[in-house]
């Protein structure tokens, strides 16, 4: 095969979960770009509307939207049954997540300030379902039809997205230097589900042996958002590269996971994060 057409998702079907979000989209428009027809899947139908709308100008009825909560069983049941009456399923990325942001709100102030002796269980709890039980209820319900996929021998591609503070723990120093009237810690769950999501990667793959289904992580860092320059400029010098990323800098890495690109991988966990982890 040449490279081009292991880049090539033409006539493939694709699912990202989580998909109105900043690097969700992002995600999505690379597998739209690659010639894939994408299901964006989110809990939030007014974004899931803009959006599709969006990338529908440019992509026409590739892209297809589904409103559900990943974290209930039934409609994640019905949403993958719908899906698969159009077809093969190839791909699903496992992208939605509960991401507490350091993004105060109109009064400078957080929602929740991620301090750890005062931390919500409710808070620690949704990230788990929606982290966990979620990425779990979509990559069962997708891979009971890739299972069945190329005459039963199996074949897909799973991608988790996993976070820098899955590898390490959050540096909390880069929050500090604020004008917020709080001071804002990146929660404890957020680590500890990024991890747990690098586990479950590789049990599932390894479950899958033999077959054609792959499943791989991809570990991002963060992405520019409108942060504050001095936030910026802390989190910028943690890195090797020296700044943020710009979110369509993972364009690349999700279709090679997803595609034939990546055929001889699986089980791995591809970093993406401008030399953060590398220190
Ligand atoms: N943005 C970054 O800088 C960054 C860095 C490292 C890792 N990540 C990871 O990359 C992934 C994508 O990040 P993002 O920036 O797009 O996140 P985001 O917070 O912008 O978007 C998350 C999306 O998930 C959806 N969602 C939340 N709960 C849901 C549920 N129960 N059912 C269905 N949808 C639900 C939200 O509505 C939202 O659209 C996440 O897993 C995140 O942890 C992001």
């Amino acid at each position: 095969m040449t490279v081009n057409s292991q880049f090539d998702m033409t006539g493939r079907q694709a699912i990202v979960t989580g998909g109105c979000g900043l690097l969700g989209v992002t995600f999505a428009e690379a597998l739209l770009e690659a010639g894939a027809t994408v299901h964006l899947i989110d809990i939030d139908e007014q974004a899931l509307t803009t959006h599709s709308a969006q990338l529908a100008q440019t992509f026409g009825d590739r892209i297809q939207t589904h409103i559900c909560d990943i974290t209930d069983e039934d409609t994640v049941k019905r949403c993958i049954a719908v899906i698969a009456q159009n077809g093969a399923i190839d791909a699903l990325i496992n992208s939605a997540a509960v991401d507490p942001k350091f993004e105060p709100g109109e009064n400078g102030e957080y929602r929740d300030t991620g301090r750890f002796s005062t931390y919500g269980v409710e808070n620690w709890r949704r990230s788990l379902e929606v982290n966990l039980t979620g990425t779990f209820l979509m990559t069962r319900e997708t891979s009971r039809i890739m299972e069945d996929q190329d005459d039963g021998k199996g074949r897909g591609s799973i991608v988790c997205i996993s976070s820098t503070y899955g590898l390490t723990g959050p540096d909390q120093r880069i929050y500090e230097n604020t004008d917020s009237p709080e001071r804002f810690f990146k929660p404890v769950d957020y680590s500890t589900t990024k991890a747990g999501v690098l586990g479950f990667v590789r049990a599932v793959a390894a479950y899958y042996r033999e077959t054609g289904i792959r499943v791989n992580a991809l570990t991002p860092g963060g992405a520019y958002n409108g942060h504050d320059s001095a936030f910026t400029e802390a989190y910028s010098s943690r890195t090797i590269l020296g700044r943020m990323a710009a979110p369509d800098e993972y364009k690349g890495s999700i279709v090679f996971l997803c595609s034939d690109a990546a055929s001889y991988m699986t089980g791995a966990n591809l970093i993406v994060d401008g030399g953060w982890t590398a220190l």
